[in-house]
């Protein structure tokens, strides 16, 4: 039996990280197995093209750079950790994906949608999550929540107007795919967002 796979996305500073964790101490409670992995990241290989990607020194790198390098993180995962867990019938969680690149790189580094799909199909195969939670907050909020940026995060520095872009790309690409895409309200107290993501899974049949 094939696995189910999860993807978590959003602006930044929308408390992503911290519903992983209440998701995850969810699951162990009630002994429901899963793998978390993270984007761009979760080998040793991604790992290192993630620190390449994420310093703050790289101020020369290309868009089409950058876009390249996600993927090819992206597919090492896929075909060392993601595709073999789902073969072995594992629930997968993946702190961003292939959404990441088409709202960042694609709408909001002004690659174009296009440009993002053709590499990324190359890359995976068109290989996409069962579901995409979206945690829905406009990054004006996340930003003032968070408390400011993270100045050692090259994509963090982007500015306000960029990070506008990311978020308008989501919401276009939730529209797009609403089967796959759960848009999960992330304005609320931390609690009430975790509420509503397990009322999500559970309605979908994962939990
Ligand atoms: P990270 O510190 O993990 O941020 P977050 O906690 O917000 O997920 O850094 C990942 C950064 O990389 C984040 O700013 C989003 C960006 N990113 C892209 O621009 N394209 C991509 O394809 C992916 C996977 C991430």
């Amino acid at each position: 039996m094939k696995g189910t796979f999860i993807t978590f996305e959003g602006c930044e500073g929308v408390g992503k990280s911290r519903q992983i964790k209440l998701l995850e101490e969810y699951l162990q409670k009630h002994n429901i197995k899963y793998y978390l992995t993270r984007e761009p990241g979760g080998t040793p290989v991604s790992e290192q093209i993630r620190n390449v990607i994420l310093d703050g020194k790289n101020v020369s790198m290309t868009d089409e750079c950058e876009a390249l390098l996600y993927a090819a993180a992206r597919v090492q995962l896929l075909k060392e950790v993601v595709k073999p867990k789902l073969d072995a019938g594992e629930l997968v969680l993946c702190d961003r994906y292939v959404d990441s690149s088409l709202a960042y790189q694609g709408y909001a580094r002004g690659l174009g949608v296009e440009f993002v799909e053709k590499i990324n199909d190359y890359a995976i195969k068109n290989f996409m999550p069962d579901y995409t939670l979206f945690l829905n907050l406009p990054p004006e909020d996340a930003f003032k929540r968070k408390g400011g940026v993270d100045k050692g995060d090259r994509v963090e520095l982007s500015g306000m107007d960029f990070h506008k872009k990311v978020y308008a790309g989501y919401l276009d690409l939730a529209k797009k795919y609403p089967s796959r895409y759960i848009v999960i309200d992330a304005s609320g107290e931390k609690e009430e967002t975790h509420a509503k993501i397990i009322n999500a899974l559970k309605e979908k049949g994962v939990l």
